[in-house]
């Protein structure tokens, strides 16, 4: 992790322009380890330059898997074959990375070696046991610390078999981890959620050519085949492109384009809840790119109004509620946030950061085990801490634009995890945030 940052950000705007946002984390990720696991060169392009997705590179890299990178945003992956890993020399850091830890410990689980898997400090808090149990069940041996906390000891030599899972928690994470796992397995792997969660696991599978048969809340495949190489187009991270969605939404005067978005359906529940508060945003030139779709998205100013946001939102945004929190609090009247307790389980406790935050900037916040009720209106100035959680920092830079004064952000180097050159884009589209 890069030194101590802090950040002051103020009034300012609007905002306007056309960008695009990095790539997409979650695709980077899946692209750099079914790339590794495929039989062939990989061309990955948009793949985004941020410390998590570096770090699951640096794994793979790590396990003899040569990866070149042509120009920034460009991979080439030289894919050694679903059984061509070597072992590791030593540790692998998955930094902040919760996907890259939980995903590679259902890689890992299906190895002839072993493997042991550490993180920085927030993801070394961070529970595991929801991806160890059912890894477990298909016959991994897995190590935690005690309560299930990384770093994880991950055996290899296990035959692994076939499980047929309902995650308690609606997680990504956990059904990707369970499926990669099953590529080793004897027999069927299902997943079934009761809450459907983003799909790109089962859709970069199908693209790499593993047959899998998918649908909203329900994926199944077999072990035993193989992965073929093929070129990966990463759309750029609608949960990047958030941060300026709100303030563009916020800020009198702005019309924003952000070009190249990915639409994933089970990615952008936040277009749903600010359309709910009054936001004025339109999907233009949608387009289908590898499986995905793709839009450019043009906010403009509008007044927000405070909602209930509907539960049945929740997974579809689940990485939006930092910044959810500072529109609900530059809204008018109030908003409630529940059935969001996983919130609590994020790079940092995402629910205790907001309402802390907000409430240092006078905003009147009470917090709940699985929301909370933002009483919205204005926000003042005021010091808080990201507690280093990128998704944190960058909700309190947007508050900043329609502060009654500054907002200082502590601890803002983890923004580099996800969004690298997030400074730089916002201040050049109409933000007036300051390194202190
Ligand atoms: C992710 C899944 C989500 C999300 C995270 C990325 C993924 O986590 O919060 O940022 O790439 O699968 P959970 O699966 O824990 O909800």
């Amino acid at each position: 992790m890069s030194a101590r940052l802090d950040w002051a950000s103020t009034r300012a705007g609007p905002i306007r322009g056309e960008l695009r946002v990095p790539g997409d984390k979650s695709v980077s990720h899946r692209a750099i380890m079914l790339a590794g696991l495929a039989e062939g060169v990989s061309e990955i392009e948009g793949f985004l330059e941020g410390e998590d997705t570096l770090a699951t590179a640096a794994a793979f890299a790590s396990m003899g898997v040569h990866i070149e990178t042509p120009s920034p945003g460009r991979r080439r992956v030289h894919g050694v074959g679903l059984h061509g890993l070597a072992v590791p020399a030593g540790p692998i850091d998955c930094g902040n990375a919760g996907t890259g830890m939980r995903l590679l410990a259902g890689l890992l689980a299906g190895q002839a070696f072993d493997t042991t898997l550490i993180g920085d400090a927030s993801l070394s808090a961070r529970p595991m046991g929801r991806v160890i149990e059912p890894l477990r069940a298909m016959g991994a041996s897995i190590e935690a610390q005690p309560g299930g906390f990384p770093p994880l000891l991950v055996h290899g030599g296990r035959a692994m078999r076939g499980l047929v899972h309902a995650p308690q928690v609606a997680s990504a994470q956990v059904k990707s981890a369970i499926l990669l796992a099953g590529l080793y397995a004897r027999g069927t792997t299902e997943v079934r959620e009761a809450h459907p969660t983003r799909d790109y696991s089962e859709r970069m599978l199908a693209a790499f050519g593993w047959p899998v048969e998918f649908s909203p809340g329900r994926v199944r495949l077999e072990g035993g085949h193989r992965l073929d190489a093929t070129d990966v187009v990463i759309p750029a991270d609608f949960s990047s492109a958030a941060f300026f969605i709100v303030a563009a939404s916020l800020v009198p005067g702005s019309d924003l384009l952000l070009r190249s978005v990915g639409v994933n359906p089970r990615r952008t529940g936040l277009l749903a809840a600010l359309r709910m508060m009054g936001a004025d945003i339109t999907e233009q030139n949608p387009h289908e790119q590898g499986g995905e779709r793709l839009a450019d998205l043009r906010i403009r100013h509008a007044p927000l109004h405070g909602i209930d946001v509907p539960q049945a939102l929740v997974a579809d945004m689940i990485d939006e509620f930092p910044i959810l929190f500072v529109a609900a609090a530059a809204a008018s009247g109030s908003t409630r946030i529940s059935g969001a307790s996983e919130l609590r389980v994020k790079e940092s406790d995402r629910i205790a950061s907001m309402a802390r935050g907000l409430a240092a900037l006078g905003v009147e916040v009470s917090e709940q085990a699985d929301g909370a009720l933002i009483r919205g209106g204005t926000i003042g100035s005021g010091r808080i801490e990201a507690a280093g959680d990128h998704r944190v920092a960058m909700s309190f830079a947007v508050a900043g634009l329609v502060a009654d004064g500054e907002v200082e952000v502590g601890d803002c180097a983890n923004v580099a995890t996800s969004f690298p050159g997030f400074f730089d884009l916002a201040n050049g589209s109409g933000f007036s945030i300051r390194a202190v």
